[in-house]
């Protein structure tokens, strides 16, 4: 999978990016980062990629031009083209505290593209016509505003790319994960059994997979009902789940 970032400060990513898994999966060609200075592609002494709003009113707001003339040239576009094996149009993704927020299950949506296009924001805002002519999804990572989109591009990679095929080292290793079966994750432990008096569950040690997974299923379901109970409403549940949570709460009552 190909990332193309687009930024001001291409300097915030290599470290992140050379480090543990990420590190790994690019050396092993499944990932590819590009980033891109969107600085290069101005044509000013000043190399000026910002101005004054229109309007009045504090802050600077990115020019277009330089952010058209970056994503054009680095793709070969005129316009947002489509990859045609997938028949979906290449995502070209403006990280912004206005997009729809980040999750799961956009991570996974967007784990099926072979490339998509990331275009952090700086400044105190964009040119509109970036937004309405340039950008096709627009993302935000919660409901916070940061002075840049760089490290919600990082999120994005980092998210995506721990989806994809050969990137972790358990093969199932993302299947479990808090979010990815729509509940927060069953509790951990490894040696030593015991730890400052604290015993690791008898179910873990006793050898019986059935009872494990039962246990941590049932772990799962009340992790969720306690931290996130909102969850449990989008979450794929069987009738014993449902009778877990159902003595969940008669249990509070
Ligand atoms: N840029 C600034 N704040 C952001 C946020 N919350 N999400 C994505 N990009 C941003």
């Amino acid at each position: 999978m190909q990332f193309e970032v687009f930024t001001l400060l291409p300097e915030v990513f290599p470290s992140y990016l050379e480090t543990s898994i990420l590190k790994r999966a690019r050396e092993r060609g499944l990932i590819h980062v590009n980033v891109h200075n969107i600085r290069n592609y101005t044509h000013d002494r000043h190399h000026t990629t910002d101005d004054t709003p229109y309007g009045g009113g504090g802050g600077m707001v990115m020019k277009p031009e330089p952010v058209f003339e970056a994503i054009e040239t680095v793709l070969g576009i005129a316009s947002p083209p489509s990859t045609p094996e997938l028949e979906s149009p290449l995502p070209i993704i403006l990280l912004t505290p206005q997009g729809r927020v980040f999750n799961q299950s956009i991570a996974k949506e967007l784990s099926q593209h072979s490339k998509i296009v990331l275009l952090c924001g700086r400044y105190e805002g964009i040119d509109e016509r970036i937004r309405q002519n340039l950008v096709t999804d627009e993302i935000s990572i919660g409901d916070y505003v940061l002075t840049g989109g760089e490290i919600p591009a990082l999120i994005l990679i980092d998210a995506i790319s721990r989806l994809l095929p050969d990137v972790l080292g358990d093969p199932t290793g993302a299947e479990d994960d808090s979010h990815a079966m729509g509940l927060l994750e069953y509790p951990h432990y490894t040696r030593p059994p015991e730890f400052r008096g604290s015993k690791v569950p008898d179910v873990l040690l006793s050898g019986d997979h059935a009872k494990i997974d039962k246990w941590r299923r049932e772990q799962a379901l009340e992790r969720t009902f306690k931290k996130r109970p909102d969850m449990l409403e989008k979450a794929d549940l069987s009738e014993a789940d449902k009778k877990f949570i159902k003595s969940l709460k008669s249990n509070i009552e």
